[in-house]
């Protein structure tokens, strides 16, 4: 198995192209369902779980070309074509590898009438139930039923009528499975205490683009109005807002400078209010953001939030970089139960982490050291990556397929700008 070996204690700097969003991407691909004429999605990361995604999409019998990109760009063009559904099944062996498989529930039953899906089953991040999504289908008139570990939801002849729903909780996969399945429903569909990430309005803008009725976007009470037919469309994904905040950290341990170029500051409030918090010079421009530490970092309290709050998404690698921090710093997940994986092993760094339920206590600390570790999920593995970056001595990283599922080209990117890292092959 591939590793990845970093020689700690170059500064960073220079520019670093984003590449489009991982998490946009993974709900603009399921849209192609939702029409037959093409659909093409531009900017799409190359990364394993799209790859994982064009896959599945293949299983529902919908033709998928890739196009217009040479090997050494960034981004790649798809063109998604479901011109006759030939199946409504997402396997298990697909869904286990890709959480965001789910994300087919909602336009299969509104295209084809049925689906049947694969229940996701545990992770790493916690136990990430689906019932919120498919209690808002079953708000909007989807018969469900579970046997044998799918879902099998189908929607009465005449296909969804569409229903109101409240979220009791904000979730983003369930907001937008709702808002694909509502976009084709008979009647009208109102969700309340809806997801509000940028990554849902880049959904809706390209519903609203293949002709759906959404008012609301942007904001959590959404009102779709559904249409019997939605057109092909020509998108591009928006910029990732967590690849982004990843490399400002992985530049501000480093004590450098980073441009991060297409990067869009508005969709990343708040995590440049954290950075700018520690200490940290961040300058918006039009076509990026520059980041820059100047400073000693500063100790901070950080709560992760639905949006407009601190991405989940950031936590861990927000909680390498206050390692090296001057004090204590204080941060609460309050997403997913399970998700401070990273701990044990930035601890194995040097780092002085403890952590009591929702809460870590981040005691900074001069000096980490490199050392053996192993990635457990993407962004934990992207936080071992930027406290090696910043370690005496080398860090090994292991399990790095899970970085490969998030990440475009992260050796690349980081030794563009001065990081002494490499891939190397395992036995
Ligand atoms: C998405 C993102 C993920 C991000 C997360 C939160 C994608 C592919 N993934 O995940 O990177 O960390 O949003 O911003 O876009 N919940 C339930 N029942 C449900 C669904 C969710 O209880 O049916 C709970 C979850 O356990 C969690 C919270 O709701 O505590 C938020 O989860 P959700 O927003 O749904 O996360 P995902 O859409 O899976």
């Amino acid at each position: 198995m591939d590793r990845i070996i970093i020689r700690g204690g170059n500064r960073l700097s220079g520019r670093i192209p984003i590449s489009g969003a991982k998490n946009s991407a993974l709900t603009l691909i399921p849209c192609a369902l939702l029409t037959d004429e093409p659909l093409t999605l531009r900017n799409l990361p190359r990364l394993a779980d799209i790859d994982s995604f064009q896959h599945l999409m293949n299983q529902f019998g919908v033709s998928t070309a890739i196009a217009g990109s040479r090997p050494e760009d960034f981004g790649r063009v798809m063109t998604l074509q479901a011109t006759r559904i030939t199946s409504t099944v997402a396997p298990y062996d697909i869904v286990r590898k890709m959480r965001a498989s789910i994300l087919v529930l909602g336009p299969l039953l509104a295209r084809a009438g049925e689906a049947t899906v694969s229940l996701p089953g545990g992770c790493a991040i916690g136990n990430r139930p689906i019932d919120l999504h498919l209690k808002v289908l079953e708000a909007m008139g989807a018969d469900i039923e579970i046997a044998a570990g799918y879902v099998r939801a189908s929607a009465p002849d005449g296909g969804l009528p569409g229903g109101t729903y409240s979220f009791p909780v904000v979730s983003v996969g369930a907001t937008e499975n709702a808002l694909m399945a509502a976009s084709l429903a008979q009647g009208t569909t109102i969700l309340r205490n809806a997801a509000r990430e940028p990554e849902i309005i880049d959904l809706c803008n390209l519903l609203v683009e293949m002709g759906a009725d959404i008012e609301g976007i942007g904001t959590s009470d959404i009102t779709i109005h559904g249409v019997p037919r939605l057109h092909g469309a020509t998108y591009e994904v928006m910029p990732d807002r967590i690849e982004a905040g990843s490399y400002a950290c992985a530049a501000a341990i480093t004590g450098g400078d980073v441009d991060l170029v297409g990067a869009r500051a508005n969709e990343m409030d708040a995590t440049l209010e954290a950075l700018i918090e520690m200490g940290l010079h961040v300058e918006p421009y039009k076509k990026g953001v520059k980041v820059a530490a100047n400073a000693p970092l500063k100790a901070v309290r950080l709560n992760t939030a639905p949006y407009p709050g601190l991405a989940t998404d950031m936590q861990a690698q927000l909680m390498a970089l206050l390692c090296k921090a001057d004090g204590n710093s204080v941060l609460t997940e309050t997403i997913f139960e399970n998700r401070y994986m990273h701990v044990p092993e930035l601890n194995r760094m040097g780092a002085h982490i403890d952590v009591d339920g929702h809460t870590a206590v981040v005691r900074g600390v001069d000096r980490l050291t490199g050392a053996p570790v192993m990635a457990t999920d993407l962004r934990a593995s992207m936080s071992l990556v930027i406290a090696g970056l910043a370690a005496e001595g080398q860090t090994e990283l292991n399990r790095i397929y899970h970085l490969d599922r998030g990440y475009e080209r992260l050796e690349e990117k980081l030794q563009a700008v001065g990081a002494d890292i490499e891939r190397v092959g395992g036995d």
